[in-house]
């Protein structure tokens, strides 16, 4: 068998090879992004299943448009403009199988091999892999407290000569509570991306799956509502508000690019699940989504902040941690002498997993650090895996 070159450029996702240590039975898990169990509104959507197959189940069950349902894009739509500001119509909304099949669309209709792509380090592993399919190579940009070091993008820009430049295909950033360091990005380097988007001519892919998860502080505004150049492509998704399950991502763009990320979608899955869709748009439409947010909200908060106390009582002098203002993950960096890949398995003897840093970051930095998730474990849990990590630690220095 011969398969193609770039099969060669992909690797596994970190996480894959790691959930399966870390979903063992008496396993507190601090690896995953997995929303709690506890946060499915199973109730409610066994009965919206009911009442749409009543009334639409002859639509809901058949092929739907590969660019989604149309009243759910128009929902869409609709809430985009009034929570977000971000003004949108049904022709600028693609509904996809979670927002990951948006970044590899995205990735597909921009990149040639050997084309860069812009991003934080550390990043999202599933973005990487999507990247990383279309053999994309990596222009990094590190992070502070204040999210990307944009001043650090812009000279590199500079400094690069024109033809690289053009190799740029998109600065991809995720804005709010990033994956995997739960910074968030300030208003001032939002308006510093957006400049430096429009001087050079590359779009911004944002990505923000968390933006509803905020548990302290006000709300920034997206770089998506501030673009008046159509140079953002904004993407979210109901895998973290509801059901990652149900598979429903979208995409807000310009109109042109929506068609041709329509085409490339239409090679790879005609459309996406079409009951799903019926669901949500009933899910958001009756109102039930945003009664259900605060609930999870309350949930999570509680979460984090049982860990930020944890981490204080008992991980030892020398270590830092982020103290997110929202979604399910911080990211700790532990004294250099420890090595977070090697002491992983030492971790899983003691029933507790996490994703070490260096899985999250192009660049080969980031290995005495990690990704601890706060979404999927309970309070007690949180506090028994967090002492077993301390204790590991501890005996690591
Ligand atoms: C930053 C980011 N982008 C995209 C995704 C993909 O989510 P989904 O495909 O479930 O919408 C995730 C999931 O964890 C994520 O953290």
């Amino acid at each position: 068998m011969k398969l193609a070159k770039r099969v060669k450029e992909m690797r596994e996702s970190e996480i894959r090879k790691f959930m399966e240590v870390s979903i063992r039975p008496g396993m507190i898990s601090f690896a995953g992004g997995l929303p709690s169990p506890h946060s499915f509104p199973i109730k409610e959507i066994e009965r919206l299943s009911i009442k749409v197959l009543k009334n639409e189940g002859t639509m809901a069950l058949q092929y739907g448009a590969t660019e989604g349902v149309r009243e759910f894009r128009r929902t869409i739509a609709k809430r985009m403009n009034k929570k977000l500001k971000i003004k949108c119509k049904e022709e600028n909304v693609l509904i996809t199988t979670g927002s990951q099949q948006v970044l590899d669309l995205v990735t597909k209709i921009f990149v040639d091999p050997r084309d860069l792509v812009v991003v934080e380090v550390p990043t999202y592993i599933g973005a990487l892999c999507s990247f990383r399919n279309y053999q994309s190579k990596f222009l990094t940009v590190g992070m502070d407290s204040e999210g990307m070091k944009v001043d650090e993008l812009e000279s590199k820009l500079r400094e690069m000569n024109k033809k690289k430049r053009e190799r740029i295909k998109f600065i991809y950033s995720i804005p709010n509570f990033h994956n995997p360091k739960g910074i968030t990005l300030s208003m001032e380097r939002r308006k510093h991306l957006l400049e430096i988007s429009k001087k050079y001519q590359i779009p911004i892919l944002e990505d923000d799956p968390y933006i509803e998860l905020r548990y302290r502080g006000k709300t920034l505004p997206t770089m998506k509502s501030m673009d008046k150049e159509g140079l953002v492509i904004y993407t979210s998704t109901f895998s973290k508000i509801l059901s990652p399950g149900l598979r429903l991502g979208w995409v807000v763009a310009d109109g042109e690019l929506i068609k041709k990320l329509s085409m490339a979608k239409q090679g790879t899955d005609l459309s996406t699940n079409v009951f799903s869709q019926y669901i949500a748009n009933e899910y958001i439409k009756t109102g039930l989504v945003d009664k259900h947010i605060p609930k999870i909200r309350k949930m999570y908060k509680k979460r984090e902040e049982v860990m930020l106390e944890s981490l204080e009582e008992y991980f030892p002098d020398g270590c830092e941690w982020t103290k997110p203002d929202g979604g399910m993950f911080l990211w700790v960096t532990l004294p250099k002498k420890i090595n977070t890949k090697k002491m992983f398995n030492e971790a899983i003897k003691r029933k507790v997993a996490y994703i070490h840093g260096a899985a999250f970051c192009v660049d080969g930095s980031g290995y005495n650090e990690m990704r601890l998730n706060f979404s999927n474990q309970d309070e007690n849990n949180i506090r028994e895996g967090i002492k077993r990590l301390g204790n590991l630690i501890k005996k690591k220095l």
